[in-house]
């Protein structure tokens, strides 16, 4: 496919109400006039259904169409590709996070893998051109070797969440060689930005501070992450949803990401400095006063980030967006988004 390989396509995009979901929705909308995108979301609230409630809000237009309901629903998939058609699934509807699963077990199963196995019989039974769909860097699990490459070891997963990426993963290989579905896995790195996920740590920093309370900051702050700002993430998807695999088992994963860790104290830094200049926080702001030091937590990774060389190799994808100019274009966000 190219660059107007979309034209006249209709996309469905699972999640579409959430964080990911929704900012691909809208990027879709402008830059692709003849497009017909239908996002589907259960509007759970495993956070705030209100913010997603806001993020669908700025989708208003004839070339989407929104339905509620649950991908794994057996009814729900079949119905809708029979109305709708989609030949292209950017599927990002998932139970995200990580600590959530210690009591919340069932959620991950239900919607990491029933869901994802009702997506791939969707695509199998209509004829799919690409599945995009969401991994995660959590695969990984403990490993130390740096950057992380998608040939190395992911048989390790330290959490329910990565296990059902993971299991994601072999269900799309097993489908692709199976029924010859295209489908290209992306693994995520640390995702941030406006209209982002209350539960992450960057976005709960931003409200504790703003609420005069106190972060913790493990290792000292001296943590290194691959905090990859939502724009790249969308371009990424959206580039590579030109270039379905075509291999003799049409599966392939990619590592989508910044390429180039940030240190957490920086990160941080950075994040109260923007917060002030938007007027989240008062210009005499002490960062210092609302920061507690504390040492490694057991099974934390001191490092984490990704080598996209394979993906760039095949779509050109370059992330451009550093720290001052995404925690800025948050910070306006967030402050704008809290006065509501
Ligand atoms: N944000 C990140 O940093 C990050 C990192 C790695 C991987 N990912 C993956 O990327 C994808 C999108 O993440 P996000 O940050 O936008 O998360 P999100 O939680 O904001 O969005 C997921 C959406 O899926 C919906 N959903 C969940 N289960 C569903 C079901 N059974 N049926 C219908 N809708 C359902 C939720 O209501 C939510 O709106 C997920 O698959 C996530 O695991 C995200």
């Amino acid at each position: 496919m190219t660059e107007s390989g979309l034209k006249g396509k209709t996309i469905l995009i699972t999640g579409a109400a959430g964080f990911i979901g929704a900012a691909l929705a809208y990027r879709l909308l402008q830059q692709e006039p003849e497009i017909r995108i239908i996002g589907i979301d259960n509007l759970n609230d495993y956070y705030d259904p209100a913010l997603k409630e806001a993020r669908l809000s700025r989708l208003k237009d004839d070339r989407f169409a929104f339905i509620k309901a649950d991908i794994a629903d057996p009814e729900t998939l079949p119905a809708l590709f029979a109305q709708y058609h989609p030949q292209l699934v950017i599927h990002l509807a998932a139970q995200a996070g990580v600590r959530y699963s210690i009591d919340h077990p069932e959620a991950y199963i239900q919607s990491n893998i029933v869901g994802f196995f009702r997506i791939l019989e969707a695509c199998r039974h209509n004829h799919t051109e690409h599945l995009v769909y969401a991994s995660s860097s959590s695969v990984y699990g403990d490993s130390d070797v740096f950057p992380f490459g998608e040939e190395q070891n992911t048989d390790h997963p330290v959490s329910l969440y990565a296990a059902t990426k993971k299991s994601d993963e072999m269900l799309a290989e097993s489908y692709a060689a199976l029924y010859g579905i295209p489908a290209t896995g992306l693994r995520l790195f640390t995702v941030y930005g406006p209209w982002g996920r209350p539960d992450m740590a960057y976005f709960s920093f931003a409200d504790r501070l703003t609420h005069g309370e106190t972060i913790r900051l493990f290792n000292y702050g001296n943590c290194d992450r691959d905090f990859t700002y939502i724009d790249d993430i969308t371009e990424g998807i959206c580039s590579v949803l030109l270039y379905p695999p075509e291999a003799a088992v049409p599966h392939r994963i990619f590592n989508i990401g910044k390429g180039s860790p940030d240190r957490l104290l920086d990160f941080v830094s950075v994040l109260a400095e923007k917060l002030k200049e938007s007027g989240s926080l008062p210009q005499d702001f002490d960062l210092e006063a609302h920061t507690e030091y504390l040492p490694m937590q057991k099974g934390d990774v001191r490092t984490t980030y990704a080598d996209t060389s394979q993906l760039e190799a095949v779509t050109g994808y370059h992330p451009h967006t550093d720290l001052k100019t995404g925690l800025e274009e948050f910070s306006k966000w967030y402050t704008a988004y809290r006065k509501k």
